[in-house]
């Protein structure tokens, strides 16, 4: 009797175990099914779809004129000093940037070394003013290129560079702004120019570049352009190199995030943190969402408009304001003083991969960015230049930043931010990446191979440490 009571005990038990499990299971079912819809709900309101418009548009790695612009975005010859690639500060293993805060080009002490070890001459503070922006997706702009959004599609009549007067449209821009912005990098003193022609114009300068690659790269210029015959003074121009690595560098498109495959239906694409991060992103902060979505609006997650959120002004900055270290942004363009301190809104695909953050990569941690987009003032305030990874000058971050707060800050803090809140987010932010961006055998085909054929000797091989690894 007792051995069969204990028998129903036990029954009992292992029945009301099972069914508290099976009780926890479809509420967490119900759970997830609840945030689903809500996303559902979203994603519609947002009209997103996944695939940033334009894409189909973009050309393939494997195009001769790509391939050509793949040896031109590697090649130091186009440094005055012969020391300095694209790829220096835009290499597709550092996620199409340079794992810097702030750039270092020519001057370097050693030219192979990229990322965290790479250090000037003299250990001196990096002196370009800016963080390197992704490569990355960068066919998909549809209005502006770099921080300042200096270089600008001006609807129905072209494209304005810095080399007109504001906004004036450029004649040699070439056919897209990605061809108009790789004209410029060579002619900008600390990231490849040096003291190369010092004083002269931009197109001198360009064409004296073009002059050193007619030595060796005719038969490439040939192959890429798929034109056999022409002489080198009519096929390496500055116009045909520009536009060779504008190929390469609009065929970098990583866009097949988890986040894109649960747009297309796949539930199991996101964890839940990562759609309770995604319902915080798209939710307005009047309905107790964070908001994100208002500037990093759309498939490509950006309003293409420039915005103040206090990021805080470290380095030397562009001899602005009463520190003569500040950054003005947009105002250097356009000169309007409701521009100053406004930065054109990143695109957040593979963001993951392209720290640090912020137009002078301030913060060198997605968490600490995420923290600053949710209540910017009070992220400036308690900002820790301890964080950052190299020598940078940041004796003038406080007054500098606060100059930023008084001209007005475009984000209203969210009201109530939590430690999930801030996971959640950085969750949905990590499944914006693509796995190529993170696999080397995936990238190999935007980086070229050792034994491939390199005109003039002068290929940058990448190291990403003293050790002699490589990139
Ligand atoms: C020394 C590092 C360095 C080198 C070398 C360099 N860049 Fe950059 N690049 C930067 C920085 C810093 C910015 C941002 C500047 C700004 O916005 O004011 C930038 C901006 C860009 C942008 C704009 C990105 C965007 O989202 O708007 C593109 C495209 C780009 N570079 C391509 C190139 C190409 C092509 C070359 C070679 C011809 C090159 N870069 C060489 C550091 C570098
Ligand atoms: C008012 C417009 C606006 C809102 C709202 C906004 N952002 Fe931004 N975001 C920007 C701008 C502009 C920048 C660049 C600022 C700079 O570099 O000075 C930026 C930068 C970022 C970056 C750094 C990207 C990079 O490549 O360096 C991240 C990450 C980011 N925002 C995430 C968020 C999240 C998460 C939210 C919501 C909590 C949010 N943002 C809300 C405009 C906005």
């Amino acid at each position: 009797m007792l051995i069969i009571k204990n028998k129903c005990w036990a029954i009992g038990i292992a029945v009301i175990s099972f069914l508290s499990t099976a009780h926890a299971e479809t509420l967490k079912q119900l759970n997830d099914t609840t945030i689903d819809q809500d996303l559902s709900q979203l994603i519609i309101k947002h009209k997103l779809t996944g695939t940033p418009e334009g894409v189909e548009k973009l050309p393939s790695i494997n195009s001769p004129k790509a391939q050509l612009g793949m040896k031109l975005f590697y090649s130091k010859t186009l440094s005055g000093d012969n020391t300095t690639a694209c790829a220096t500060c835009h290499h597709p293993m550092l996620g199409g940037g340079d794992n810097l805060s702030l750039s270092i080009g020519v001057d370097s002490q050693n030219p192979e070394v990229l990322g965290v070890h790479r250090r000037l001459k003299n250990n001196q503070m990096a002196r370009v003013p800016r963080n390197a922006p992704t490569t990355f997706n960068i066919g998909l702009w549809k209005k502006a290129l770099f921080h300042d959004m200096r270089i600008e599609k001006i609807d129905g009549k072209g494209i304005h560079t810095p080399d007109m007067p504001y906004p004036q449209v450029d004649a040699l821009a070439g056919e897209n702004l990605v061809q108009a912005q790789a004209r410029f990098p060579v002619t900008s003193k600390d990231e490849m120019r040096g003291e190369f022609l010092k004083g002269t114009y931009n197109q001198t300068m360009r064409r004296a570049l073009a002059e050193r690659l007619k030595k060796n790269w005719l038969k490439a210029f040939r192959t890429g352009f798929s034109d056999p015959t022409t002489s080198a003074d009519d096929l390496i121009t500055e116009q045909n190199i520009s536009e060779a690595i504008a190929e390469y560098e609009r065929s970098q498109v990583f866009i097949n995030t988890p986040w894109k495959r649960y747009i297309e239906g796949d539930r199991q694409a996101l964890s839940l943190a990562a759609k309770k991060g995604a319902k915080l992103f798209y939710t307005s902060q009047s309905k107790g969402g964070a908001g994100c979505v208002r500037c990093h609006s759309g498939d490509f997650f950006t309003d293409e408009k420039a915005h103040n959120t206090a990021m805080p002004q470290i380095g030397n900055g562009k001899d602005n304001g009463i520190t003569g270290s500040n950054d003005y942004g947009c105002y250097l363009v356009t000169q309007k003083e409701t521009d100053k301190f406004r930065f054109r809104t990143p695109s957040l695909l593979n963001v993951e991969v392209t720290g640090p953050w912020g137009h002078d990569g301030a913060y060198t941690s997605l968490e600490g960015i995420t923290r600053h987009m949710l209540s910017p003032i009070k992220s400036a305030r308690n900002y820790d230049p301890k964080q950052l990874k190299q020598s940078v000058a940041t004796k003038d971050v406080r007054k500098n930043t606060l100059e930023a707060i008084k001209a007005g800050v475009d984000i209203t803090p969210k009201p109530k931010v939590s430690q999930t809140d801030v996971k959640n987010l950085v969750a949905f932010l990590q499944a914006l990446t693509d796995p190529c961006v993170k696999d080397r055998a995936c990238l190999s085909k935007w980086i070229p191979d050792a034994n491939d054929n390199d005109p003039d000797k002068q290929m940058l091989h990448a190291l990403n440490n003293k050790s002699g690894d490589t990139l």
